[in-house]
């Protein structure tokens, strides 16, 4: 690697080019279980421009590259597992151009998500897809993995935005995927295809992306149960109905404890409380919110719910999506963990959720589940607690193997927003042929003959 520092640090400036070992493990980890590969080398381009030609060095000189954002993923898409190269988006950090004409913006990859949803709001617009780790997360992260959150329900993913991408191929060349038009019928969808890869195909290094005017109003409530299966079969009565709220979040009472205890925010619920669901409905009519709201309470009733929360200020409210938004750190404070991100059509969440906890008694692991009901998107974090090595590296994995047999037979698949990055890719023959995985093997191979792009990931 020595020999090519020197190249690295004619297009970057010094600080931007990482060689230290105990500054590289900064870029060796993400939120995935306690996995950790350090690279070669870590780079922070500042321009497309140099991403490119760092890319085509290293197309050139066999170099793996692994492309990174903020490191908050959760299925080790950012993990340099071959070694060799990280190319961090952190320094590409601009928010080009918020179009209140248009309804568009254009943003570099390394922008945090909640950063670029509030410069939205200031100006009126909103940008919906809002996982988890918003605060931290970055927006050419969020586009790679086609992230979801809660808001998914009723306003769709990452790919429901996505208009075109500035894409650098593991070659160096730079192409744009698409148009900036929200309609786009010529020739095959390159920007849904990098959309999701997971850095496979290529380093994205402008992202523009459609915008909507910010709903005015919204109401929060939290109902509790005292079961954990009928919170799920109330999310579907509520759709049925016709409401589509704008969050349909789901947690078991441990995932409440635990996330209450790290948020350091106290909840009143009762002892028998089993599992709770979060339902926010948004618009600009707050007397139709009202009315909505009125409408699932009496829907909640009809599913023994024992208790509901109406959230009476903003702060309330933030209180309430926080205890939600920290789960998956609460969960880790708590134990290594693996994070299933099971989904299944709605209505059939209550099955997927009794199988989960069967299979965790079959093969020996506890679970706390949580996540977005409205999606049929459930979260399934297992526990390695006191576990030995061998069960967590062994057994574990046939419960997951059966729990993902599960979702596939009910009509679901393997992950709803966390993408399969290094750890789900021993799974993709479960929901796969072969046929599919030649597919995408070929498309692969297209976009990168050499397999140097973020090698060791989906397949
Ligand atoms: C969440 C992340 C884990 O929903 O997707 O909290
Ligand atoms: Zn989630």
């Amino acid at each position: 690697m020595e020999q090519h520092i020197g190249f690295f640090n004619s297009i970057l400036r010094a600080n931007a080019v990482i060689i230290e070992h105990e500054a590289l493990k900064d870029y060796a980890k993400d939120c995935t279980e306690d996995l950790e590969y350090i690279p070669q080398v870590a780079l922070l381009p500042s321009t497309a421009e140099q991403v490119s030609k760092i890319m085509a060095y290293c197309y050139e000189h066999n170099l793996p590259v692994t492309p990174r954002g903020a490191g908050t993923g959760l299925s080790g898409g950012a993990l340099p597992v071959n070694g060799g190269v990280v190319i961090s988006c952190k320094n590409l950090n601009q928010i080009l151009d918020i179009n209140t004409d248009a309804f568009q913006a254009t943003v570099e990859p390394g922008v945090i998500n909640e950063v670029f949803q509030n410069a939205c709001k200031e100006k009126g617009l909103f940008y919906p897809p809002d996982p988890a780790s918003k605060g931290s997360c970055f927006m050419g992260g969020n586009l790679a993995e086609n992230s979801g959150g809660p808001k998914a329900v009723k306003y769709g993913t990452t790919k429901d935005y996505v208009l075109n991408l500035e894409v650098v191929l593991p070659n160096g060349e730079m192409i744009w995927t698409g148009a900036n038009v929200l309609k786009n019928a010529t020739g095959y969808n390159l920007t849904q295809l990098v959309c999701g890869s997971e850095g496979t195909l290529g380093f994205i290094t402008k992202i523009v992306v459609r915008l909507l005017p910010y709903p005015k109003e919204n109401l929060l409530l939290l109902a509790s149960f005292n079961d954990i299966a009928t919170p799920c079969r109330a999310v579907n009565a509520i759709l049925k109905a016709g409401i589509t709220p704008s969050g349909l979040e789901y947690m078991e009472r441990n995932a409440v404890d635990w996330s209450m205890r790290f948020a350091d925010i106290s909840l009143d619920l009762a002892a028998e409380t089993e599992a709770i669901l979060l339902v926010e409905v948004d618009g600009n009519n707050l007397e139709t919110l009202y009315q909505d709201v009125e409408q699932i309470n009496g829907i909640l009733e009809e599913y023994d719910c024992s208790n509901v929360f109406f959230a009476e200020s903003d702060l309330e409210k933030e209180r309430l999506w926080k205890v939600r938004r920290v789960c998956g750190e609460a969960v880790h404070s708590h134990s290594i963990y693996k994070e299933e991100d099971t989904v299944v059509p709605r209505n059939h969440l209550p099955e997927l959720l009794t199988s989960v906890k069967a299979i965790g008694k079959q093969f020996g692991f506890e679970s706390v589940c949580y996540g977005h009901a409205g999606d049929g998107n459930l979260h399934v974090n297992i526990l390695k607690g006191e576990m030995d090595d061998e069960a967590w590296n062994k057994t574990v994995k046939l419960g997951i193997r059966e729990i993902f047999e599960v979702c596939k037979n009910l009509g679901g698949t393997i992950s709803g927003e966390h993408g399969i990055g290094l750890v789900q890719r021993e799974y993709m023959d479960v929901v796969f042929s072969v046929t599919q995985l030649e597919l995408m093997r070929s498309i692969k191979k297209v976009f990168d003959p050499k397999g140097l792009m973020n090698p060791g990931k989906i397949f």
